[in-house]
């Protein structure tokens, strides 16, 4: 119920997610919208072997920025920003956001740099050919968030925490 009802918000808020047909309170299940089209991890992955350009990168990564940026100012976490939980709509291109399993929602510039290092994190670790996607994505983030400033500054500081705890170990 929480998941379902995290997507509608997030749809409410303008971003794209899979259209809820049915929701089964008894066997806990939920039925979507297939969405044709790659997830951005294959696409990231993908980047280098010539079929995906820099600039189709940059476009994606602007996109992610921005819909992050409009789940934020709506006070929705996603929780689980990975590149798997994005998908690319073949027929119009429109990044479509999945797996609100682990959303919730939080107006704390805390809980929106969480959200954001972790996508920080998974795409280190998963699409380091790609560049800095990073700085690509939160330059989307500005542009759609109001509060963009309160939530990088919060950033640098889970960074830091983030840092220490790799030298502690
Ligand atoms: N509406 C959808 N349309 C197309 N593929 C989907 C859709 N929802 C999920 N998937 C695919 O199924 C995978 C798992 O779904 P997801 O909601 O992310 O569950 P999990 O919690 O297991 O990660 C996704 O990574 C994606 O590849
Ligand atoms: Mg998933």
């Amino acid at each position: 119920m929480q998941e379902a009802r995290c997507m509608t918000k997030a749809r409410r808020l303008g971003v794209l997610t899979p259209v809820l047909y049915a929701v089964d309170p008894v066997i806990h299940t939920l039925t979507f919208e297939f969405v044709e089209g790659p997830a951005v991890k294959d696409v990231f992955l993908d980047f280098g072997l010539n079929r995906v350009s820099k600039e189709q990168i940059d476009d994606i990564a602007t996109k992610i920025g921005g819909s992050i940026g409009k789940l934020h100012d709506g006070g929705l976490i996603h929780g689980d920003l990975t590149t798997s939980n994005m998908l690319l709509r073949s027929d119009n291109n429109q990044l479509v956001l999945i797996d609100f399993g682990l959303s919730f929602t939080s107006s704390l510039p805390e809980d929106k740099a969480v959200d954001l290092y972790v996508l920080e994190r998974a795409l280190i670790s998963m699409h380091s050919s790609c560049g800095n996607v990073m700085d690509q994505i939160l330059a989307g983030y500005r542009k759609s968030s109001k509060q963009w400033s309160s939530t990088l500054n919060k950033l640098a500081q889970v960074r830091q925490r983030g840092r220490k705890r790799t030298m502690i170990g």
